[in-house]
Protein backbone atom coordinates (compact mmCIF):
# COMPACT_ATOMS: atom_id res chain seq x y z
CA UNK A 1 0.00 0.00 0.00
CA UNK A 2 1.54 3.32 -0.81
CA UNK A 3 2.16 5.87 2.30
CA UNK A 4 2.74 3.01 4.48
CA UNK A 5 5.95 1.97 6.15
CA UNK A 6 7.67 -1.12 5.98
CA UNK A 7 9.41 -0.95 9.66
CA UNK A 8 11.18 -3.93 9.80
CA UNK A 9 13.18 -3.31 6.26
CA UNK A 10 13.81 0.54 7.04
CA UNK A 11 15.67 -0.77 10.67
CA UNK A 12 17.44 -3.97 8.16
CA UNK A 13 18.59 -0.89 6.24
CA UNK A 14 19.89 1.31 9.26
CA UNK A 15 21.50 -1.31 10.71
CA UNK A 16 23.28 -2.76 7.29
CA UNK A 17 24.37 1.18 7.39
CA UNK A 18 25.78 1.43 10.60
CA UNK A 19 27.34 -1.33 10.78
CA UNK A 20 29.24 -0.21 7.83
CA UNK A 21 29.61 2.84 9.08
CA UNK A 22 31.01 1.11 12.42
CA UNK A 23 33.61 -1.07 10.21
CA UNK A 24 34.57 1.58 8.65
CA UNK A 25 35.19 3.62 11.46
CA UNK A 26 37.39 0.61 13.23
CA UNK A 27 39.52 0.49 10.41
CA UNK A 28 40.26 4.17 10.20
CA UNK A 29 40.76 3.78 14.09
CA UNK A 30 42.99 0.89 13.39
CA UNK A 31 44.91 2.97 10.44
CA UNK A 32 45.80 5.86 12.78
CA UNK A 33 46.60 3.70 15.29
CA UNK A 34 49.38 2.28 12.93
CA UNK A 35 50.46 5.39 11.93
CA UNK A 36 50.31 6.70 15.28
CA UNK A 37 52.61 3.94 16.24
CA UNK A 38 55.22 5.02 12.87
CA UNK A 39 55.27 8.38 14.17
CA UNK A 40 55.97 7.31 17.49
CA UNK A 41 59.26 5.75 16.66
CA UNK A 42 59.94 8.91 14.25
CA UNK A 43 59.08 11.36 17.13
CA UNK A 44 61.57 8.40 19.33
CA UNK A 45 63.69 8.85 16.85
CA UNK A 46 64.17 12.75 16.95
CA UNK A 47 64.42 12.94 20.48
CA UNK A 48 67.49 10.80 20.30
CA UNK A 49 68.88 13.40 18.79
CA UNK A 50 69.64 15.21 22.42
CA UNK A 51 70.83 11.74 23.59
CA UNK A 52 73.13 11.16 20.95
CA UNK A 53 75.63 13.43 22.09
CA UNK A 54 76.67 11.23 24.72
CA UNK A 55 75.14 7.81 24.02
CA UNK A 56 76.12 7.91 20.04
CA UNK A 57 73.98 7.87 17.11
CA UNK A 58 72.46 4.21 17.34
CA UNK A 59 72.57 4.34 21.09
CA UNK A 60 76.18 2.28 21.08
CA UNK A 61 77.39 3.93 24.19
CA UNK A 62 80.89 5.76 23.92
CA UNK A 63 84.01 6.31 25.60
CA UNK A 64 84.50 2.69 26.33
CA UNK A 65 81.55 2.24 29.05
CA UNK A 66 81.51 5.63 30.29
CA UNK A 67 78.42 5.87 28.56
CA UNK A 68 76.19 2.98 28.32
CA UNK A 69 74.59 1.32 25.33
CA UNK A 70 71.32 1.88 24.79
CA UNK A 71 70.14 0.45 21.75
CA UNK A 72 68.10 -3.31 21.84
CA UNK A 73 67.92 -2.48 26.02
CA UNK A 74 64.24 -3.31 26.72
CA UNK A 75 61.40 -0.74 26.56
CA UNK A 76 60.27 -0.88 29.90
CA UNK A 77 63.83 -1.10 31.81
CA UNK A 78 64.56 2.22 29.87
CA UNK A 79 61.37 4.01 30.71
CA UNK A 80 61.85 2.87 34.62
CA UNK A 81 65.45 4.01 34.27
CA UNK A 82 64.53 7.67 32.90
CA UNK A 83 61.74 8.06 35.74
CA UNK A 84 64.23 7.18 37.53
CA UNK A 85 66.71 9.77 37.32
CA UNK A 86 63.82 12.13 37.06
CA UNK A 87 62.95 11.29 40.51
CA UNK A 88 66.55 11.08 41.75
CA UNK A 89 65.89 7.39 43.03
CA UNK A 90 69.07 6.55 40.56
CA UNK A 91 71.36 9.55 40.50
CA UNK A 92 72.69 10.84 37.43
CA UNK A 93 74.40 14.07 37.64
CA UNK A 94 74.94 14.12 33.57
CA UNK A 95 71.40 13.71 32.60
CA UNK A 96 69.50 14.64 35.16
CA UNK A 97 68.69 18.23 33.31
CA UNK A 98 67.81 15.88 30.51
CA UNK A 99 64.98 14.01 31.77
CA UNK A 100 63.02 17.11 33.53
CA UNK A 101 59.08 17.30 32.53
CA UNK A 102 59.61 20.07 31.18
CA UNK A 103 62.68 18.69 28.38
CA UNK A 104 61.30 15.04 28.34
CA UNK A 105 57.67 14.41 29.19
CA UNK A 106 56.15 11.35 30.18
CA UNK A 107 55.05 10.71 25.95
CA UNK A 108 58.49 11.55 25.17
CA UNK A 109 60.25 9.34 27.33
CA UNK A 110 57.69 6.38 25.36
CA UNK A 111 58.93 7.35 22.15
CA UNK A 112 62.21 7.50 22.67
CA UNK A 113 62.54 4.49 25.02
CA UNK A 114 60.66 2.65 21.96
CA UNK A 115 62.60 4.06 19.46
CA UNK A 116 66.14 2.73 21.48
CA UNK A 117 64.83 -0.70 22.08
CA UNK A 118 63.93 -1.34 18.33
CA UNK A 119 67.68 -0.53 17.59
CA UNK A 120 69.83 -4.37 16.70
CA UNK A 121 73.39 -3.58 16.77
CA UNK A 122 75.57 -5.63 14.52
CA UNK A 123 77.80 -8.38 17.12
CA UNK A 124 79.76 -9.27 14.12
CA UNK A 125 82.25 -7.02 11.72
CA UNK A 126 80.69 -6.46 8.10
CA UNK A 127 81.63 -7.83 5.04
CA UNK A 128 81.96 -4.71 2.84
CA UNK A 129 81.06 -4.37 -0.72
CA UNK A 130 83.80 -2.84 -3.63
CA UNK A 131 81.00 0.15 -4.19
CA UNK A 132 80.55 0.93 -0.30
CA UNK A 133 82.39 4.28 0.04
CA UNK A 134 84.35 5.43 3.14
CA UNK A 135 81.33 6.94 4.99
CA UNK A 136 78.63 3.86 4.15
CA UNK A 137 81.95 1.84 5.93
CA UNK A 138 82.54 4.26 8.87
CA UNK A 139 78.28 3.86 10.07
CA UNK A 140 78.55 0.19 9.08
CA UNK A 141 81.41 0.03 11.71
CA UNK A 142 79.70 2.11 14.07
CA UNK A 143 77.20 0.29 14.44
CA UNK A 144 79.11 -3.18 15.55
CA UNK A 145 79.03 -4.30 19.25
CA UNK A 146 81.75 -6.65 20.32
CA UNK A 147 82.41 -6.58 24.25
CA UNK A 148 86.17 -7.83 24.07
CA UNK A 149 86.77 -10.78 26.96
CA UNK A 150 88.13 -10.00 30.33
CA UNK A 151 90.57 -12.18 32.03
CA UNK A 152 88.19 -14.09 35.40
CA UNK A 153 87.59 -17.67 36.20
CA UNK A 154 85.09 -18.13 33.66
CA UNK A 155 84.00 -21.89 35.61
CA UNK A 156 83.15 -19.67 38.54
CA UNK A 157 81.82 -16.72 36.45
CA UNK A 158 78.91 -19.39 35.19
CA UNK A 159 78.39 -21.67 38.21
CA UNK A 160 77.34 -17.97 40.08
CA UNK A 161 75.86 -16.19 37.27
CA UNK A 162 73.62 -19.09 36.62
CA UNK A 163 72.66 -19.84 39.79
CA UNK A 164 72.19 -16.33 41.28
CA UNK A 165 71.34 -14.24 38.02
CA UNK A 166 69.84 -16.25 35.98
CA UNK A 167 66.30 -16.06 36.71
CA UNK A 168 66.16 -12.48 36.08
CA UNK A 169 68.63 -11.68 33.80
CA UNK A 170 68.07 -14.52 31.39
CA UNK A 171 70.91 -17.56 30.73
CA UNK A 172 71.89 -15.94 27.82
CA UNK A 173 72.06 -12.41 29.15
CA UNK A 174 69.57 -10.57 27.29
CA UNK A 175 66.93 -9.92 30.51
CA UNK A 176 63.32 -9.06 29.90
CA UNK A 177 60.72 -6.71 30.79
CA UNK A 178 62.19 -4.74 33.42
CA UNK A 179 65.33 -6.60 34.06
CA UNK A 180 67.93 -5.08 31.69
CA UNK A 181 70.22 -7.13 29.13
CA UNK A 182 73.44 -7.36 30.68
CA UNK A 183 74.97 -9.23 27.46
CA UNK A 184 76.72 -6.35 25.14
CA UNK A 185 76.54 -3.97 27.82
CA UNK A 186 80.13 -2.42 28.50
CA UNK A 187 81.62 -4.35 31.32
CA UNK A 188 82.97 -1.26 32.68
CA UNK A 189 80.14 0.13 32.70
CA UNK A 190 78.27 -3.11 34.58
CA UNK A 191 81.64 -3.14 36.91
CA UNK A 192 80.49 0.45 37.95
CA UNK A 193 76.74 -0.35 38.68
CA UNK A 194 77.73 -3.36 40.64
CA UNK A 195 80.02 -0.96 43.03
CA UNK A 196 76.90 1.51 43.04
CA UNK A 197 74.71 -1.48 43.87
CA UNK A 198 76.75 -2.92 46.54
CA UNK A 199 77.27 0.42 48.25
CA UNK A 200 74.26 0.99 48.00
CA UNK A 201 73.73 4.25 45.85
CA UNK A 202 71.46 2.33 43.10
CA UNK A 203 68.71 -0.07 44.17
CA UNK A 204 68.91 -3.49 42.72
CA UNK A 205 65.20 -4.26 42.51
CA UNK A 206 64.25 -5.89 46.26
CA UNK A 207 66.73 -5.17 48.80
CA UNK A 208 67.48 -8.85 49.12
CA UNK A 209 69.19 -8.60 45.84
CA UNK A 210 71.16 -5.98 46.95
CA UNK A 211 72.49 -7.95 49.37
CA UNK A 212 72.66 -10.89 46.78
CA UNK A 213 75.45 -8.68 44.93
CA UNK A 214 76.81 -7.49 48.48
CA UNK A 215 77.68 -11.45 49.13
CA UNK A 216 80.11 -11.69 46.12
CA UNK A 217 83.86 -11.56 46.78
CA UNK A 218 85.51 -9.35 44.57
CA UNK A 219 87.12 -11.95 42.57
CA UNK A 220 83.31 -13.25 42.55
CA UNK A 221 81.97 -10.42 40.62
CA UNK A 222 85.36 -10.19 38.23
CA UNK A 223 84.43 -13.67 37.44
CA UNK A 224 80.92 -12.93 36.84
CA UNK A 225 81.84 -9.94 34.20
CA UNK A 226 84.11 -11.79 32.35
CA UNK A 227 81.45 -15.03 31.92
CA UNK A 228 78.91 -12.09 30.99
CA UNK A 229 81.65 -11.15 27.85
CA UNK A 230 81.59 -14.27 26.79
CA UNK A 231 77.85 -14.49 26.33
CA UNK A 232 77.66 -12.55 23.02
CA UNK A 233 78.97 -15.42 21.37
CA UNK A 234 75.83 -17.88 22.24
CA UNK A 235 73.36 -16.14 21.44
C1 LIG B 1 75.52 14.57 29.01
C2 LIG B 1 75.58 13.16 28.66
C3 LIG B 1 74.29 12.39 28.56
C4 LIG B 1 73.17 12.70 27.81
C5 LIG B 1 72.94 13.91 26.91
C6 LIG B 1 72.24 11.60 28.00
N1 LIG B 1 72.79 10.66 28.85
FE1 LIG B 1 71.94 8.91 29.40
N2 LIG B 1 73.54 8.48 30.62
C7 LIG B 1 74.67 9.27 30.73
C8 LIG B 1 75.58 8.63 31.67
C9 LIG B 1 76.94 9.16 32.10
C10 LIG B 1 74.97 7.43 32.11
C11 LIG B 1 75.53 6.38 33.09
C12 LIG B 1 75.27 6.80 34.50
C13 LIG B 1 75.79 5.77 35.49
O1 LIG B 1 76.96 5.38 35.39
O2 LIG B 1 75.01 5.34 36.35
C14 LIG B 1 73.68 7.37 31.41
C15 LIG B 1 72.75 6.33 31.58
C16 LIG B 1 71.56 6.22 30.88
C17 LIG B 1 70.63 5.12 31.01
C18 LIG B 1 70.76 3.89 31.90
C19 LIG B 1 71.16 2.70 31.07
C20 LIG B 1 71.14 1.41 31.85
O3 LIG B 1 71.60 0.38 31.30
O4 LIG B 1 70.66 1.39 32.98
C21 LIG B 1 69.58 5.38 30.17
C22 LIG B 1 68.33 4.54 29.96
C23 LIG B 1 69.87 6.64 29.49
N3 LIG B 1 71.08 7.12 29.95
C24 LIG B 1 69.05 7.21 28.54
C25 LIG B 1 69.27 8.46 27.95
C26 LIG B 1 68.36 9.10 27.02
C27 LIG B 1 67.08 8.48 26.48
C28 LIG B 1 68.89 10.34 26.73
C29 LIG B 1 68.28 11.43 25.88
C30 LIG B 1 66.95 11.89 26.24
C31 LIG B 1 70.14 10.46 27.45
N4 LIG B 1 70.34 9.30 28.18
C32 LIG B 1 71.00 11.54 27.41
C33 LIG B 1 74.90 10.45 30.07
C34 LIG B 1 74.03 11.11 29.21
C1 LIG C 1 65.36 -10.97 41.22
C2 LIG C 1 65.84 -10.41 40.00
C3 LIG C 1 67.33 -10.15 39.83
C4 LIG C 1 68.39 -10.99 40.08
C5 LIG C 1 68.35 -12.40 40.64
C6 LIG C 1 69.57 -10.28 39.66
N1 LIG C 1 69.22 -9.04 39.17
FE1 LIG C 1 70.52 -7.65 38.41
N2 LIG C 1 68.95 -6.38 38.08
C7 LIG C 1 67.64 -6.63 38.42
C8 LIG C 1 66.84 -5.43 38.18
C9 LIG C 1 65.37 -5.26 38.41
C10 LIG C 1 67.76 -4.45 37.70
C11 LIG C 1 67.42 -3.00 37.37
C12 LIG C 1 67.42 -2.24 38.67
C13 LIG C 1 67.04 -0.80 38.53
O1 LIG C 1 65.88 -0.54 38.20
O2 LIG C 1 67.88 0.04 38.74
C14 LIG C 1 69.06 -5.08 37.65
C15 LIG C 1 70.20 -4.43 37.21
C16 LIG C 1 71.47 -5.01 37.16
C17 LIG C 1 72.65 -4.36 36.64
C18 LIG C 1 72.73 -2.97 36.02
C19 LIG C 1 72.43 -3.07 34.53
C20 LIG C 1 72.31 -1.73 33.84
O3 LIG C 1 72.11 -1.74 32.61
O4 LIG C 1 72.43 -0.68 34.49
C21 LIG C 1 73.69 -5.24 36.82
C22 LIG C 1 75.13 -5.01 36.44
C23 LIG C 1 73.14 -6.43 37.43
N3 LIG C 1 71.79 -6.27 37.63
C24 LIG C 1 73.89 -7.55 37.75
C25 LIG C 1 73.36 -8.68 38.37
C26 LIG C 1 74.16 -9.84 38.72
C27 LIG C 1 75.65 -9.96 38.47
C28 LIG C 1 73.32 -10.74 39.30
C29 LIG C 1 73.67 -12.09 39.90
C30 LIG C 1 74.73 -12.10 40.87
C31 LIG C 1 71.99 -10.16 39.28
N4 LIG C 1 72.05 -8.90 38.71
C32 LIG C 1 70.85 -10.79 39.77
C33 LIG C 1 67.14 -7.82 38.88
C34 LIG C 1 67.88 -8.93 39.27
Amino acid sequence: MPGTCDNASHHGIRETTDMTLRLGLLGLTMLFSLAGHAQNLEKGKEINATCAGCHGEFGQGGSRGEYPRLAGLGAKYLESQLKAFRARTRVNIPMYPYTQERELPDEDIRDVAAYLASIELPTKWPVFKDSDDALTRLTMTERVMIIPRVPGNLANGEALYQKQCVTCHGKTGLGRGMFPMLAGQYTSYLKRQMEKYVKGERPHDEEGIGGLLNKLKEEDMQDILAYITTLQEQQ
